[in-house]
């Protein structure tokens, strides 16, 4: 491991179907004003709005709501939740729902004290906080980002159709506590617990194929990701199966809470060239990464062979004997290819909206990061991006 870096976290986790039980210890930390942070209304419908309702009745407190965050969360919405938030001196944020309601909830928390317009300073100009921020708790329904233990908040402006993700430098946004019951996700849509498996799976790549030297992080980025390959076949053919959806849930978080980017360089550009894909088709995120994965990596796959070739042989049990490396590693993205199309991921930007038209403004908001094995040319963008439709 030759890297040098600082990890800290300091989310409180509270795991399992009995876990919202702890949100009263945590609300007697905060002051009386709590804002209710929530997405377009599957709490209603699952009843998990009513049983936490309950609590912060029942611990006195002053609850204002933000309803109707939506997937992939505006600029628009942020200024109203602001407005919102400020109004009733909020003392906490709390967000129930997913990756977008857990975001927004962040974003709100960086901005309600900033004199600055937060687009500005935090998606354009990446500056961290320099003003008072409001603590975030999660009660997670989603599984997929990962946001529920980290400092990421990614928004999206709908007049630039940039969306951009900032993660935080500093611990101190990442959300104090998150509650996290695995029961909450039974209720999601197979095409939502698809896209959140394979974010998750992908966020695993993201960090894994950089570098060359021999890194702990990459040994516990191989477990990780075949727990979720061996967890994600059981939960496709039995969605209320609770083990497999509580792997999926604890495998999500440590997926992307800065532990297997430790001593990792990253360039997230499958990332990259999946939020260009959702600015533009307001797309599911996780579909959107799943469209652009594969023509990506075997863009990619001869730059970084190595960890290809391993890829494929310790996280696809890809047999090695009498094969070339390249064959090898070729297979191991085959490998992945059926597992995707076994789970009913969308494999095109076509299927998402996007087409042939798009591909020079898909290009234009595409950063091209350095980090992983291959620093990309805007022609191979497109290039990526043509390949994908
Ligand atoms: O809005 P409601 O009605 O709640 O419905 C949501 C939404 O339509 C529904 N849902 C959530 N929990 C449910 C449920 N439906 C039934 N039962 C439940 N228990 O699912 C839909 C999607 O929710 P959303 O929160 O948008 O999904 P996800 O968790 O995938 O979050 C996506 C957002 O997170 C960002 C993405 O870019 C996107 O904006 N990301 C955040 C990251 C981070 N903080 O580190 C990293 C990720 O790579 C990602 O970029
Ligand atoms: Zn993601």
């Amino acid at each position: 491991m030759l890297g040098n870096f600082v990890y800290c976290n300091p989310t409180k986790l509270y795991f399992g179907d009995e876990s919202l039980n702890y949100l009263n210890e945590e609300l007697s930390k905060y002051g009386q004003n709590v804002v209710l942070i929530y997405g377009g209304g599957s709490i209603k419908k699952n009843g998990i709005y009513d049983e936490v309702m309950k609590i912060l009745k029942k611990n006195g407190k002053n609850v204002a709501e933000i309803s109707g965050v939506m997937p992939n969360p505006t600029l628009a919405k942020l200024y109203e939740g602001i407005e919102i938030a400020r109004k009733h001196h909020a003392d906490l944020l709390l967000a129930v729902g997913g990756g977008s309601v857990c975001d927004y909830s962040k974003a709100v928390s960086v901005s309600v004290n900033c004199k600055e317009d937060p687009w500005e300073k935090y998606y354009i100009r990446f500056e961290e906080p320099d003003c008072e921020i409001i603590p975030v708790g999660c009660v997670l329904t989603m599984v997929g980002t990962g946001s529920e233990m980290n400092a990421g908040s990614v928004i999206t402006n709908q007049e630039t159709k940039q969306k951009i993700g900032h993660v935080f430098a500093s611990e101190t946004i990442m959300p104090k506590f998150s509650i996290l019951n695995p029961k909450y996700t039974l209720t999601l849509p197979h095409y939502q617990m698809v896209s959140g498996i394979y974010d998750i799976f992908n966020h695993i790549c993201e960090q894994y194929f950089s570098g060359e030297d021999d890194n702990t992080s990459d040994y516990i980025s191989e477990g990780l990701m075949r727990s979720v390959i061996e967890s994600s076949r059981i939960a496709n053919k039995d969605p209320q199966n609770y083990e497999a959806r509580s792997n999926l849930m604890w495998t999500a978080t440590w997926a992307l809470n800065t532990l297997v980017a430790c001593g990792k360089s990253t360039d997230w550009m499958v990332h990259m060239l999946g939020q260009a894909v959702g600015g533009y088709t307001n797309a599911t995120h996780g579909m959107t990464l799943a469209a652009v994965s594969l023509p990506y990596y075997r863009h990619i796959m001869l730059y970084g062979l190595n960890k290809f070739k391993r890829f494929a042989i310790n996280v696809w049990n890809v047999n090695p004997e009498g094969k070339s490396d390249q064959q090898i590693a070729e297979e191991g993205l085959a490998a992945m290819e059926s597992w995707m199309k076994e789970l009913g991921v969308v494999m095109n930007i076509s299927d998402l909206g996007a087409n042939e038209d798009m591909l020079e403004n898909l290009a234009d908001v595409t950063l091209s990061m350095t980090g992983g094995y291959k620093v990309l040319e805007r022609s191979e963008i497109i290039e990526i991006f043509r390949e994908s439709l």
